[in-house]
């Protein structure tokens, strides 16, 4: 950390575990879209044909899911929400209007940062029980009518967690110096201020 000003907001563990899960949701994603409609089969090609893709995407899912448990445990009690992100959430239309002052002051994470974390919990928890449903290699004993029901909410599920990290990754870009907590583990005390206040006067207490 060269400017002793700046804040801590991931420790080293914390980003690798970030950056694991981030290139297994893509290695994952691209094997899994290639099944997903057959214009997309092409991106099999990527993992070396259609049968490579369908023996390595659940072992991808399934690295990508224990990878992010290890972010669940680090970060759950810091995404539990309260009272206070209900009035934030009741302001959220301020938010898109650029409107940051008319917002209230929020802690480490805000609530739309906060139902995020859950949306991806949830539908990474609802791919990894589906996707056990029809891992035939492994599990060739379900009913054909639990597989069926399973491959419609792996899909739906899939939908939901691909939409939740493009608005994740959006708001990452879009919220100006954002990244760099997730790069370089640190933040600017002004971009806390502005955009986290409590945390940034929980951070700096006594200081
Ligand atoms: C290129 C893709 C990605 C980028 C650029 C990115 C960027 C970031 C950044 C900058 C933060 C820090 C936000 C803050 O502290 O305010 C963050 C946090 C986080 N990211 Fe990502 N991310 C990406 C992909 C993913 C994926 C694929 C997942 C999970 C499926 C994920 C899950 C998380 C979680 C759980 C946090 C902690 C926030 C919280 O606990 O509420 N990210 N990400």
């Amino acid at each position: 950390m060269k400017n002793t000003n700046e804040l801590q907001r991931y420790d080293d563990n914390t980003r690798m575990n970030h950056w694991v899960i981030a290139l297994l949701f893509f290695l994952a994603g691209l094997s899994g879209l290639a099944f997903f409609h057959p214009s997309l089969f092409f991106l099999s090609g990527l993992f070396g044909g259609g049968t490579w893709s369908r023996i390595l995407h659940p072992y991808l899912g399934l690295a990508m899911c224990l990878s992010f448990l290890g972010l669940f445990l680090r970060l759950r009690h810091e995404n539990m929400l309260n009272s206070q992100d209900k009035a934030w959430l009741d302001k959220a239309g301020e938010m898109f209007k650029g409107n940051k002052a008319a917002m209230p002051p929020v802690g480490k994470y805000n609530a739309g940062q906060k139902i995020v974390f859950w949306l991806m919990a949830g539908s990474l928890l609802v791919l990894l029980l589906t996707g056990i449903l029809f891992w035939h290699a492994w599990f060739p004993f379900f009913p054909v009518w639990a597989r069926r029901i399973g491959v419609l909410l792996h899909a739906f599920s899939a939908v939901v967690l691909v939409l939740t990290v493009i608005v994740h990754v959006y708001a990452a870009i879009w919220v100006k110096g954002t990244t760099r907590a997730m790069t370089r583990g640190t933040v600017t005390p002004g971009w806390a201020k502005m955009n986290h206040p409590l945390w940034h006067e929980e951070m700096t207490r006594g200081k």
